[in-house]
């Protein structure tokens, strides 16, 4: 595995990189939610690169850039358990060279949901992303459905620029009672902890109404809404019941919907979300 600062010596290495190519951006403090889309890209390309680079763009004043984890040396031990090839863990000098001044903005899937909470979040997170897809020149580049506004940006971005990248979407991988992984989850206290399951709890009651044959989008909300505002530690900022590709409302589910949702838990912002999609209706005449 080799480890490279500067963007010259990656792309030289990367001209020595046959096949299909495979990047999985990342922000470090790597858990089991990374490693699974670097299994799922150590499966499908001959060669895997992964980038560490806790991103000040997409951070607003006041966010959490300052305290989010750094363990450099623990995620390093990590890709190389997992047979990564190449990692890049360039500096903010070098993503940000001084005088920098060019911005990605994908305009309307950013505006709703984590963008309006978080403005300027996704300008931030598609340039960077954008900057690492010059850099690697990936094939397949993988990310996870627990951010499935970012998945959806990127997607986006992807199309209008004509990067000739594939975006591959993973699952969102969970504790044993629900929770999503998240590194942002070491931020919670034992108490807070408990309750920041109640994100899974509201998704879970609302699919299992859904599931039941409710397609109003609005009842699905108060769904989820109740289970927050039974849990005292928890502040819902937004629960959502939108179409998956734009991320507008909906007031009726037709075939597809996204859950999402963002919770307070003590000082601690979490998001989590899942895909519905409806049961094709039986056949009237199904095929012998
Ligand atoms: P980061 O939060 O480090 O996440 C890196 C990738 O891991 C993202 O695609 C994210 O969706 C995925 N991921 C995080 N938790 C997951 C889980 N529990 N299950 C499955 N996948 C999970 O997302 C970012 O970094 C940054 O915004 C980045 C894309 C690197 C740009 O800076």
């Amino acid at each position: 595995m080799r480890v490279i600062y500067q963007i010259s010596e990656l792309r030289a290495l990367r001209r020595e990189l046959p096949g299909v190519f495979g990047l999985v951006p990342t922000m470090g403090a790597l858990h089991a939610g990374h490693a699974s889309l670097i299994r799922r890209a150590r499966a499908e390309c001959d060669h895997v690169g992964v980038s560490i680079f806790v991103n000040p763009a997409q951070f607003a004043p006041g966010e959490d850039l300052a305290k989010y984890p750094r363990v450099l040396e623990k995620d390093l031990a990590l890709l190389e358990s997992l047979a990564v090839d190449v990692v890049w863990t360039p500096t903010p000098e070098i993503m940000y060279p001084a005088g920098y001044q060019t911005w990605i903005a994908v305009e309307n899937i950013s505006a709703p949901l984590e963008g309006a909470i978080r403005p300027g979040h996704f300008r931030g997170v598609a340039t960077v992303v954008a900057k690492l897809f010059n850099a690697f020149t990936p094939d397949i580049a993988y990310f996870g459905q627990k951010d499935a506004q970012q998945a959806a940006v990127l997607r986006r971005m992807t199309l209008d620029l004509n990067f000739p990248v594939k975006i591959a979407v993973c699952p969102t991988v969970r504790e044993g009672d629900g929770l999503a992984l998240s590194s942002r989850n070491a931020y919670l206290n034992p108490n807070e902890r408990q309750a920041a399951t109640v994100l899974y709890r509201a998704l879970v009651a609302a699919k299992e109404k859904f599931d039941a044959g409710e397609r109003s989008a609005e009842i699905l909300r108060s769904v989820m809404r109740a289970v927050i505002a039974a849990e005292p530690l928890a502040n819902a900022q937004y629960v959502s019941v939108a179409d998956p590709d734009t991320l507008e409302e909906l007031l009726e589910i037709r075939d597809q919907a996204l859950l999402s949702l963002a919770v307070r838990i003590g000082n601690t912002r979490l998001i989590d979300n899942f895909l519905l999609i409806s049961a094709p209706p039986a056949t009237a005449f199904p095929s012998p």
